[in-house]
């Protein structure tokens, strides 16, 4: 088994030049996107389709007026031409009342952006802390040879906690994986995991993106939210169609 670890946006927007067809990619947004989405499969959603940007979930909503629109820019919920989007990027807006049965389209400043970058991959995985045992288990059980783990950061910058995500993953993983070209992002994440795991809460203090959302008193508590582990047991992935089920 081959692994490697995208850290930032500029390295996950050069993954169109490469052939992924023998590759799974597991993409992490635990601030919020792939924790909103786990969360909301969860909850009973039918699926999740990601796109890049607000326009696209617009032109979606006009042909199929069922879907929910949901995302953020600038960490909360779009209002876009004169149109108010359903839901925010707060998981804990997603509850079964509001989510099951239905599919939402969403649109994010980064996560959207970097599960659409793997859509040539053979299998391409949404995962979070709440859902990372079961995407482990997926891994394995299925013995992909080479697997991408894609984080999908801040802005332009790589965002820590899916560092540490993607970190905890290689963790659970280890033994698996060959010494390969790119074994020292492995390795990068790995240790940073160890180094954070016992209190990754504090370690939340070093993340922009959690330090902007602990700013924010009705967005504050998304952050323990997502840092709970294996609350939401299920793979989710995203089909040929870009629709993301449980899987
Ligand atoms: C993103 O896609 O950049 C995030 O999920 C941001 C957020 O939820 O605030």
């Amino acid at each position: 088994m081959k692994l490697e670890v995208l850290f930032t946006p500029a390295e996950f927007a050069t993954l169109a030049s490469r052939d992924l067809r023998e590759t799974v990619c597991v993409v992490f947004d635990v601030l919020r996107a792939t924790s909103t989405f786990a969360t909301a499969l969860h909850n009973g959603a039918k699926e999740i389709i990601p796109v890049s940007e607000i326009s696209e979930a617009l032109e979606i909503k006009k042909s199929r007026p069922e879907v929910l629109l949901g995302g953020e820019r600038d960490g909360v919920r779009i209002s876009s031409n004169g149109i108010e989007f359903d839901l925010g990027n707060s998981p804990r807006e997603y509850t079964p009342g509001k989510v099951r049965g239905k599919t939402i389209v969403s649109t994010t400043t980064n996560g959207t952006h970097a599960l659409r970058a793997c859509a040539g991959a053979k299998t391409v995985l949404a995962a979070s802390f709440l859902n990372l045992g079961a995407t482990e288990e997926f891994l394995r059980r299925k013995n992909f040879g080479n697997i991408l783990l894609v984080c999908a950061g801040t802005g332009e910058n790589a965002a820590l906690e899916d560092t540490l995500a993607a970190g905890a993953l290689c963790e659970m993983l280890s033994g698996g994986f060959g010494a390969g070209a790119n074994a020292a992002s492995v390795e990068t994440a790995r240790r940073a995991y160890a180094q954070a795991k016992s209190n990754l809460a504090g370690a939340m203090s070093d993340s922009e993106n959690a330090r902007r959302l602990l700013a924010n008193p009705a967005l504050r508590d998304d952050v323990a939210f997502c840092l709970q582990r294996d609350t939401c047991p299920l793979v989710a992935r995203m089909n040929a169609n870009g629709a993301i089920r449980c899987g």
